[in-house]
């Protein structure tokens, strides 16, 4: 039938309406034939380019082959993939200790110490570590040095430092959240232990004893609630504004949203009022780790932390605190 312009006009309306019926489609060319072939006969010529001809012959010029479908076959929408992504909301009302960028094992002793002592002392009802609490330095997938990779080690020191941490507040609810660091050991796995990578034996909970320590993971970049304060690490934005010359006021550009985070090492706040004056507020926190790693030895970290106030009904005020040398906790 090639160079017949009816196949030729059967050809072009499948191409055209690839998920049309072959009853549909052999109208449509009953028409456009201007009568001069039956709609069987049309039917025929369509089927032939689906490649569902009775004929094995013409299933090979087929033009748009398709499985033959069941007379009164209806599309349905596919079930949908999308996994449920909520907050983690703290449920806490009272002071709330922010901790972020930690580091283990490149923590800073002095400042982490005058952090820890400083919410002892103060006293808070809940912790949030707020990211990158470990460094995974091991299995980073940027250029190693070699003489400094120890798995074991590194695990075995960010255990001791959760211990040492629940040990100073044994009574409050301690969230870990999973920073970009944290999500190194999920990539670690995908690409060295795929097979295995989803069991509850190989996650981060497991491995860094949360549920011994009492500490509740936080992951999937989930924002953690203080009352109406979302809290972030700070890598959950993505890329692109990741290193403005006020963090806090690159959170603001990106989420239009009040917001804690961390992830940037650097103390900063931004305020802006929208056209009714009402504030949105953003704050960045400092790190706990140190300041001058081989990775930016001209860094502009600065070491800090946080007490979020929360009130009945979620409003709350925030203490954004630096540390200066010698471990000394400065409001300003
Ligand atoms: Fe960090
Ligand atoms: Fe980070």
């Amino acid at each position: 039938m090639a160079g017949d312009p009816m196949t030729e006009a059967a050809k072009r309306l499948v191409a055209e309406h690839p998920n049309h019926s072959a009853r549909g489609l052999a109208r449509m060319l009953v028409a456009e034939s201007k009568g001069a072939l039956t709609l069987e006969s049309a039917r025929t010529r369509i089927r032939a380019q689906f490649g569902q001809s009775g004929r094995k012959r013409d299933r090979k010029y087929a033009t748009a082959p398709r499985p033959a479908r069941q007379p009164g076959h209806r599309f349905a929408m596919p079930e949908s993939k999308v996994e449920p992504w909520t907050v983690h909301d703290l449920g806490v009302v009272g002071r709330v200790g922010i901790l972020s960028d930690i580091h283990v094992p490149f923590h800073d002793p002095v400042a982490l110490q005058a952090a820890v002592s400083h919410l002892a002392e103060t006293g808070i009802d809940a912790l949030v570590l707020n990211g990158d609490t470990a460094d995974f330095y091991t299995i980073s997938r940027w250029t190693k040095d070699p003489r400094k990779r120890d798995l074991p080690g590194e695990l075995a020191q960010i255990r001791e430092m959760l211990g040492w941490i629940r040990q100073t507040f044994p009574e409050i609810p301690i969230v870990f959240k999973a920073g970009n660091h944290e999500e190194r050991w999920k990539h670690w796995l995908w690409q060295h232990a795929p097979e295995i990578s989803a069991e509850p034996e190989m996650g981060l909970a497991f491995w860094l004893h949360l549920d011994r320590h009492g500490m509740q993971l936080v992951e999937d970049k989930r924002p953690i609630m203080a009352g109406k304060l979302p809290i972030l690490h700070g890598h959950e934005k993505g890329k692109g504004i990741s290193s403005p010359v006020n963090q806090a006021r690159g959170a603001f550009l990106r989420l239009h949203h009040t917001v804690l985070e961390g992830h940037g090492h650097r103390t900063s706040a931004h305020c802006e009022p929208d056209m009714w004056g009402s504030e949105v507020f953003c704050w960045s926190t400092g790190c706990l780790c140190d300041l001058r790693p081989e990775y930016s030895r001209f860094s502009k970290y600065n070491h800090g932390f946080a007490i979020v106030g929360v009130h009945e009904g979620g409003e709350f005020d925030v203490e954004n605190l630096r540390i200066t040398a010698g471990g000394r906790v400065r409001s300003s």
